[in-house]
């Protein structure tokens, strides 16, 4: 049933007004695409610091080039990992400098025997089995093949945790390769592993190579 306002021409201001709606439609859908783009990375992952900040680069210096005084493997071939406060309390019983790091380093540490809680950036998800010892003694690779430049930094950058599963954004990949980059790259996970093996021992390996 049609009403004598139906049949009636529209308006022009209401015409307008139509264009209007229109072009705010389109601006706004515009407007959360980007937003999405751009938001997206920043919702699903979620920024970390490290409990405090630490200079390699001058402790590298320190220890004449080496790592080992702080990264080494156990006589049962185990690698050490991150270091404990043992390998750090030669030094600083005493500040060595005035660095407001160091302060609490010494203060809420050192002093109350407490291990600092480091965030690991190439942590893996606990069913994967990754030995030190198998690539670093036995295949004779370099700690900047995978770690990239983080013996010659001189601040720790931000850790970055999944927050769907709770893992590391570096757990493997682009992201460790390009350390002190300020955004990361493509994220390359189980297949670098699995690709660098085959390039090396020219097979990937089977599942329980590298799962537990
Ligand atoms: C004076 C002790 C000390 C020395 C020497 C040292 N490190 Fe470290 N290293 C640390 C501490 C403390 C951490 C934990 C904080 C961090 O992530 O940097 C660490 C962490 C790391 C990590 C972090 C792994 C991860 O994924 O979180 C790598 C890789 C590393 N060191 C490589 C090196 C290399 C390569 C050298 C030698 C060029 C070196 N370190 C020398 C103390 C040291
Ligand atoms: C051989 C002695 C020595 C050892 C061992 C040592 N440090 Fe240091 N550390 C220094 C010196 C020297 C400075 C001051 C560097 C400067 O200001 O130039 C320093 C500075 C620092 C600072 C402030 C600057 C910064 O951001 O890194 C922190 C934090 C620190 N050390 C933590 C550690 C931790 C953690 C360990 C053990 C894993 C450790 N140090 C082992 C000598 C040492
Ligand atoms: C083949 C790649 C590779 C090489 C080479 C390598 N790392 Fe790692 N590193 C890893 C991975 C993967 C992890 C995470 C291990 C995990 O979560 O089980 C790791 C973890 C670490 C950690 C964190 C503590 C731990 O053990 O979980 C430190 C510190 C570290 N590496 C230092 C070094 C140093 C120093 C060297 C050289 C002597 C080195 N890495 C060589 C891949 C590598
Ligand atoms: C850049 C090259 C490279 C990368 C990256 C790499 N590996 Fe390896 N991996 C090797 C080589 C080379 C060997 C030694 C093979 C051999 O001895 O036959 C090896 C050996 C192994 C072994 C066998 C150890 C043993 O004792 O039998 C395991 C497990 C392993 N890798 C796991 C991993 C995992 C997990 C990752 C990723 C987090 C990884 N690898 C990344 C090169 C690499
Ligand atoms: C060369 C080592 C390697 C081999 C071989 C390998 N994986 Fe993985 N896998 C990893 C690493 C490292 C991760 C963690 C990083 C990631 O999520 O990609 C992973 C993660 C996974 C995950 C996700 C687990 C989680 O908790 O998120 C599954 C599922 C998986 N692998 C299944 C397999 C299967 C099935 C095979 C055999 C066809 C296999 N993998 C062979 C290294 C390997």
């Amino acid at each position: 049933m049609s009403t004598q306002s139906d049949n009636q021409p529209v308006p022009a201001e209401n015409r307008a007004s139509g264009w209007v709606i229109f072009v705010f439609f389109l601006i706004g859908l515009i407007a959360s695409l980007i937003s999405g783009w751009i938001a997206f990375p920043n919702l699903l992952y979620s920024t970390k610091q490290q409990p405090i900040d630490f200079n390699h680069k001058v402790h590298v210096e320190q220890m004449g080039g080496q790592c080992n005084s702080c990264h080494f493997f156990r006589d049962d071939g185990s690698f050490s990992g991150q270091p404990t406060l043992d390998e750090c309390k030669s030094c600083h019983m005493y500040p060595m400098s005035n660095d407001p790091d160091e302060k609490k380093f010494i203060e809420e540490y050192v002093k109350k025997d407490k291990e600092v809680p480091w965030l690991i950036y190439a942590e893996q998800p606990p069913c994967v089995f990754f030995s030190h010892a198998a690539h670093v003694n036995g295949a004779e690779m370099e700690c900047g093949t995978c770690h990239g430049d983080i013996g010659q930094s001189t601040s720790l950058r931000e850790y970055q945790e999944n927050r769907i599963t709770g893992y590391s954004r570096d757990i493997w990949g682009y992201g460790m390769l390009r350390i002190g980059e300020a955004r990361h790259g493509r994220r390359h996970k189980m297949n670098d592993c699995a690709e660098c093996h085959l390039k090396e021992t020219g097979s990937k390996g089977d599942c329980f190579q590298c799962h537990k």
